[in-house]
């Protein structure tokens, strides 16, 4: 059995926050957030918005795409850094409830950004080993709450929103994901993190003073190992699978910053029109934001049936990865 890619769904909350509204918020400007991220608006949840309805919102989207009954899911699982819910219930099993799925195992996983592509693994193991067969993946998150809004340097980057796809077991190879790398490097975990509200440091008075509930960024040096880990990793799942850049139909990049995005392009000579970008548009998802560009591009009638995709991706943790997708949904 090969794992494919069946589906694919995504949800945005309504409200847009732009670059001119955060001018007025915290000491920035439009032309900095530009020209050094690309980002131009994003995308907020409401109050009563949690992560979980928007991960529900999109994968009812994916499910009825890939034409699947609820009943044959036996498998959710959704990645995502901002949980309705520190601890339990998982955000997956909220999602699981609000689409009326249950008795099926459900769980969440914390690799930050990374989390789509580390799913496509996980789903591919257990779709090769027999276990499972169709399995829905959800990235979802509400980051708002976890942004200090008056540190420039960390809330212009991020946005709300949820992608999901469904992951099926197939017997035709031309429709499998071909390959998928995930790695992780916990030397970096300071770098990137949010430090309170859990066992370390429990929210109290004094944490809540410090801002420890908020995300903290070395943002620059965050930068340079992003590009330089992309870039390896991606030309080590190419060789790997003797597939050629021309071979690819559309690069599919975390959307963080369009200069690390770039970067990595260039240094692969993809052309910008293989290239999927929705940075401007929605800002940093983490665990959303592979499947929300994937989404956009297919409703745009640009990822068809049969498509080779190149996902690639990096975050907290440090956490990163690529895939190598055939895009393997009815073609819009
Ligand atoms: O998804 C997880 C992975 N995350 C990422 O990949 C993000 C990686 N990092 C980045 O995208 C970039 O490093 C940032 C966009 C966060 C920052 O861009 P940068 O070019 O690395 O800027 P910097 O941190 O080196 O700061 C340059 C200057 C500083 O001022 P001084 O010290 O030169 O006077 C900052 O204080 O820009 C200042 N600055 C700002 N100015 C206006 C930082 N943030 C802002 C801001 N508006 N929002």
């Amino acid at each position: 059995m090969y794992a494919a890619l069946r589906s694919i769904g995504s949800y945005v909350p309504k409200k847009i926050l732009t670059n001119f509204d955060l001018e007025k918020m915290v000491d920035t400007s439009n032309e900095w957030i530009e020209q050094r991220t690309g980002i131009k608006e994003r995308r907020i949840a409401a109050a009563d918005e949690h992560t979980s309805d928007m991960g529900a919102k999109a994968a009812k989207v994916a499910i009825d795409r890939a034409g699947i009954e609820l009943e044959k899911i036996d498998l959710v699982i959704c990645a995502t850094l901002s949980p309705d819910h520190l601890c339990m219930p998982s955000t997956a099993c909220l999602i699981s409830q609000k689409l009326g799925i249950a008795n099926v195992m459900a769980f969440d996983i914390s690799s930050a950004c990374s989390g789509f592509v580390y799913m496509l693994q996980i789903a591919k193991a257990f779709i090769e080993s027999g276990m499972k067969k169709h399995i829905l993946l959800v990235g979802a998150e509400k980051i708002s709450p976890l942004l200090d809004y008056n540190d420039r340097t960390t809330c212009i980057l991020f946005g709300d929103g949820a992608g999901a796809a469904i992951i099926e077991a197939t017997e035709d190879k031309n429709e499998a994901i071909i390959d998928v790398h995930a790695s992780a490097d916990g030397n970096y975990g300071d770098l990137l993190i949010t430090a309170g509200g859990a066992s370390r440091f429990p929210c109290c008075d004094a944490t809540i003073k410090q801002g420890l509930q908020y995300i903290k960024m070395s943002g620059n040096e965050v930068f340079k190992v992003a590009v330089k880990t992309l870039t390896s990793d991606v030309v080590d799942i190419l060789a790997k699978n003797n597939i050629t850049p021309d071979q690819i139909d559309h690069f599919v990049p975390h959307q963080a910053n369009l200069r690390i995005i770039e970067a990595v392009r260039k240094k692969l000579n993809f052309p910008i029109e293989q290239t999927v970008l929705t940075v401007a548009k929605y800002g940093n998802t983490s665990a959303a934001s592979i499947p929300m560009a994937i989404n956009d591009a297919y409703e745009e009638g640009r990822i068809k049936y049969g498509d080779l995709m190149l996902l690639d991706t990096f975050g907290g943790g440090f956490t990163w990865g690529s895939a190598l997708v055939r895009f393997a949904g009815k073609s819009l």
